[in-house]
């Protein structure tokens, strides 16, 4: 959760970097399909601006398990780790024997760190430090440290390794990108989700879809669709038809590090509700959708009235903030399959 203002009224496009949110209902194989061209290897950095993308299944739900994941290859040779796709943060990161000092239960070994180290005065490593804080004791290496809104967190350094991936266009293609050895983790305070790590797709330098950008090899664009089974997650620009996309422009703030489309209001069976100017953040780490308390109480009012005499269950959950505050959230609700829609 962001705790800094943001500026009102400061709401342009935002060019190279979108956030696609695809709404979508499809069958489980049915993924988007490109043809697949055969093209040497040789070739790949030269064609690879056109037209390319990655593609990653990913797996979950939002209840009962609460999150969702992708599979991703790293290392030499490549072995797979599933990580929780977060747009609300920028560091991909894996549980990592560097030896680990803590590292939590998880789907696979812990990854078995490269020695290329990302060094400290490295832009990738400033990009993940705030302004100011970033003082390197340590010149050789690039320590990191992200704390999640449930309290988790992983700490650990910055090396480079290769993250084998497949393109859209049939080409195969070995970046080498930098990803976080985390090697003490934290498990969050009210959940505990099986994964090897998170992989971040916030605003910043440091994701890997910007690195993938920067060395050629997709466009600047992340998007996912997602539904009750699972769904994909993207990379890339050539997937989807951009004229039949409902586009919203996102703040371009540099300051503010979320994808966020600026205040919105909540209206309820298209009537005014008041409340306005709630910030919000398109997050895809966190499970469910939050309101402030005085927003959900009017939501849950409204449809505790429109469906008087169905099933609706609510559950509640708190958060603590990084800084030790803690806010009152409350997850907005857990409908039954057997609860009609409003
Ligand atoms: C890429 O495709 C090849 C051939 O289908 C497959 O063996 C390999 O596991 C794939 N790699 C990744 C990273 O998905
Ligand atoms: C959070 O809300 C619940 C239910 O309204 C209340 O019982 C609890 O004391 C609140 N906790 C805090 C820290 O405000
Ligand atoms: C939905 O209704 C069916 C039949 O009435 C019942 O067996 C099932 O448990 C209900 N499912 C949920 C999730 O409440």
């Amino acid at each position: 959760m962001e705790k800094r203002m943001m500026k009102k009224g400061k709401v342009s496009v935002v060019a190279l970097f979108v956030l696609l949110l695809v709404s979508c209902s499809y069958a489980s194989d049915d993924r988007p399909h490109k043809r697949r061209k055969s093209i040497p290897p040789s070739k790949a950095l030269a064609l690879n601006r056109v037209g390319s993308s990655v593609v990653f299944p990913m797996l979950g739900n939002v209840y009962p398990k609460g999150f969702y994941h992708v599979t991703l290859f790293v290392g030499q040779p490549p072995k797979p780790y599933f990580l929780d796709p977060d747009t609300g943060s920028d560091l991909t990161w894996l549980q990592c024997d560097a030896p680990c000092v803590h590292c939590t239960k998880a789907p696979h070994p812990p990854y078995k760190p490269s020695n290329d180290l990302v060094i400290c005065k490295d832009p990738l490593c400033s990009s993940l430090h705030p302004p100011g804080h970033h003082d390197c004791k340590d010149p050789e290496q690039c320590d990191y440290f992200v704390e999640y809104a449930d309290g988790s967190s992983s700490l650990g350094v910055l090396l480079r390794d290769v993250v084998p991936v497949n393109l859209t266009n049939g080409v195969q293609v070995r970046p080498r990108l930098a990803i976080g050895c985390g090697y003490d983790q934290v498990p969050g305070k009210y959940n505990y989700h099986p994964i090897d790590g998170v992989l971040g797709l916030g605003k910043g330098k440091s994701t890997i879809v910007s690195q993938l950008y920067n060395q050629g090899v997709v466009q600047n664009v992340l998007g996912h669709c997602l539904n009750s089974r699972g769904g994909f997650l993207f990379f890339g620009d050539d997937l989807y038809d951009s004229s039949r996309v409902v586009w919203t422009p996102m703040l371009s703030d540099d300051s503010y590090k979320h994808y966020s489309p600026g205040f919105a209001e909540l209206t309820l069976g298209g009537k005014t509700t008041g409340f306005k100017n709630l910030r919000v953040i398109f997050d895809t780490g966190s499970t469910y959708t939050y309101l402030d308390s005085l927003a959900y109480q009017a939501l849950i009012s409204w449809v505790n009235g429109e469906l008087a005499g169905k099933p609706l269950k609510e559950d509640r959950v708190m958060l603590s903030h990084s800084a030790g505050k803690a806010e009152n959230l409350s997850k907005i609700f857990a409908m039954s399959k057997n609860t009609s829609s409003p």
